[in-house]
């Protein structure tokens, strides 16, 4: 239905402003209860996997060639690569065995398995909005990248907005190592191997391009309005419904009574498809100079795209991250807001940014900076790339075909796809392979500077509130 409305001609400029995922709190509750239902693992749905793949193209017989570079050389990955060396501390020790990945796969909704350089995929679980399948497309993309580059592999995969895997869970029982899950966010309190969501290959359901094109667009979009003739208060537009934190920031709004500097709005995606997402285009939301992040059911795809601006980041302290999030710094990247007092935080950032308009306008370049530079389509696939080979080093088996897996390649993804879906898909597709190296990782911190790192945020962050306190600009 979504599908049908949203007509090609609507494609052009827009970009949702989006939110989590997560547009459908019943899906969730299903999840969940499918979640806990771990007695019962259905084994491999043939009938959905056809739905993806009905076509009888068939995938190439032969294993891709080792891609070699002429120049051995390489630059060095974003700071936030060092997030994967403490996603995969908990399996350092012990490795990865093929028991803790079958344990891993009851709560997961598919596994994915690369046997020279072929990947072949189960399903387990239903996933909403077929999350499961672009990220397959993201994996096949990374090997057309990268060819014949990656090492043989066993993964599974929970699709789901919530973390499954709680820390405390495995606090008292020092022999049990929890099972190694890939996710597309995390939380400090469980366990998850974050890896990039899908949005980077397009969210069709909120007509979401493929982030290279939108990047570009953004990009542009961003010296229409020159930071200092735009609005100077913070803008916020999305799914009110979608958590506390949500229709907490309602009452921010402005009112007849009351001013704390934020514009809020409501956003309904079925009434924004049914109307070619007119006003939720993200050309037209660079606007103002301060943009609200705040999370949804869990982490929100919408942050690269809120930093994306040139505006001041308002970030209502989140309690998820994502693969590059961590290595976000308040007052350098955005400024932290405080979510116990989201209103007078968000007032005191406000007239703070518009007294210091220089130092505001860094924090909101460096944002944007960071989006653009460091989340090159280069560095997903480096950042993927770096943390399935980091992944693999653990595995103490060789990964083997399920039996119940089905061969997937480019071809037979985008095959059977249609509308949107396709477009996106032929967008997104790898054409040539890489024309430099992965870029070199960096090594782990050690535990004093790890620490010395979450210290100086929490500092930071405690400046801004100190100077909240005594209103101090
Ligand atoms: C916030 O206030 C503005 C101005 O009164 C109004 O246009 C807007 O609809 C309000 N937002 C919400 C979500 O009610
Ligand atoms: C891909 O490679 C082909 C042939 O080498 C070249 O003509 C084309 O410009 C390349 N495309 C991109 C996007 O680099
Ligand atoms: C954080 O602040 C404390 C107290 O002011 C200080 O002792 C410490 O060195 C700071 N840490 C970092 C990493 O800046």
């Amino acid at each position: 239905m979504i599908l049908r409305q949203r007509k090609t001609s609507l494609i052009k400029s827009i970009i949702g402003f989006c939110f989590i995922l997560l547009s459908i709190l019943a899906l969730t509750i299903q999840w969940m209860n499918m979640s806990s239902d771990t007695g019962s693992v259905q084994k491999s749905n043939k009938v959905d996997l056809f739905a993806e793949v009905s076509c009888s193209i068939k995938c190439p017989r032969a294993s891709p060639n080792k891609l070699e570079f002429s120049s051995s050389s390489s630059e060095s990955c974003p700071e936030y690569f060092r997030w994967i060396h403490e996603d995969l501390r908990p399996w350092k020790e012990t490795g990865i065995t093929r028991e803790m990945v079958e344990r891993a796969r009851k709560v997961a909704h598919i596994r994915i398995v690369i046997v020279d350089g072929r990947v072949y995929f189960e399903k387990y679980k239903q996933t909403f909005q077929k999350r499961d399948v672009v990220t397959l497309w993201g994996i096949l993309q990374l090997l057309k990248f990268y060819p014949g580059m990656l090492p043989d592999l066993d993964f599974v995969f929970e699709c789901g907005d919530q973390p499954v895997t709680q820390r405390s869970d495995y606090e008292n029982s020092k022999d049990t190592v929890p099972p190694p899950l890939f996710r597309y966010c995390g939380k400090h309190s469980s366990f998850d191997i974050v890896f990039p969501d899908w949005s980077f290959w397009g969210w069709p359901e909120l007509n979401m391009r493929p982030w290279d094109e939108l990047k570009k667009e953004l990009q542009q979009s961003n010296e229409l309005i020159k930071w200092t003739e735009r609005v100077p208060y913070a803008y916020w537009k999305g799914n009110v419904v979608l958590g506390e934190a949500r229709r907490d920031l309602l009452k921010c709004n402005v009112s007849k009574k009351q001013d704390w500097n934020a514009r809020i709005y409501g956003l309904q995606w079925g009434l924004e498809s049914s109307q070619g997402y007119k006003t939720s285009a993200l050309a037209t939301q660079c606007t103002h100079r301060y943009k609200i992040y705040v999370e949804g059911l869990a982490w929100s795809v919408s942050q690269k795209y809120i930093l994306a601006c040139d505006s001041m980041a308002l970030s209502i302290n989140p309690h998820f991250y994502d693969f590059f999030t961590r290595s976000l710094l308040p007052t350098v990247h955005y400024w932290p807001i405080n979510e116990k007092n989201k209103c007078k935080s968000i007032k005191f950032a406000v007239d703070w940014g518009n007294k210091n308009a220089k130092k505001a306008q860094e924090i909101g370049k460096a944002g944007s900076k960071f989006v653009y530079e460091d989340l090159e389509m280069k560095y997903i696939y480096d950042y993927m790339f770096h943390l399935l080979s980091e992944y693999a080093k653990l595995l103490k088996y060789r990964p083997t075909v399920p039996r119940d897996a089905v061969e997937v390649c480019s071809d037979t993804l985008i095959c059977s796809t249609k509308g949107i879906r396709k477009k996106y898909r032929v967008h997104s597709m790898v054409h040539n392979v890489s024309s430099s190296k992965p870029c070199t990782m960096p090594p782990p911190w050690s535990p004093a500077d790890l620490q010395d790192f979450i210290e100086r945020k929490e500092n930071l962050t405690k400046q801004v509130e100190l100077w909240e306190e005594t209103q101090s600009f």
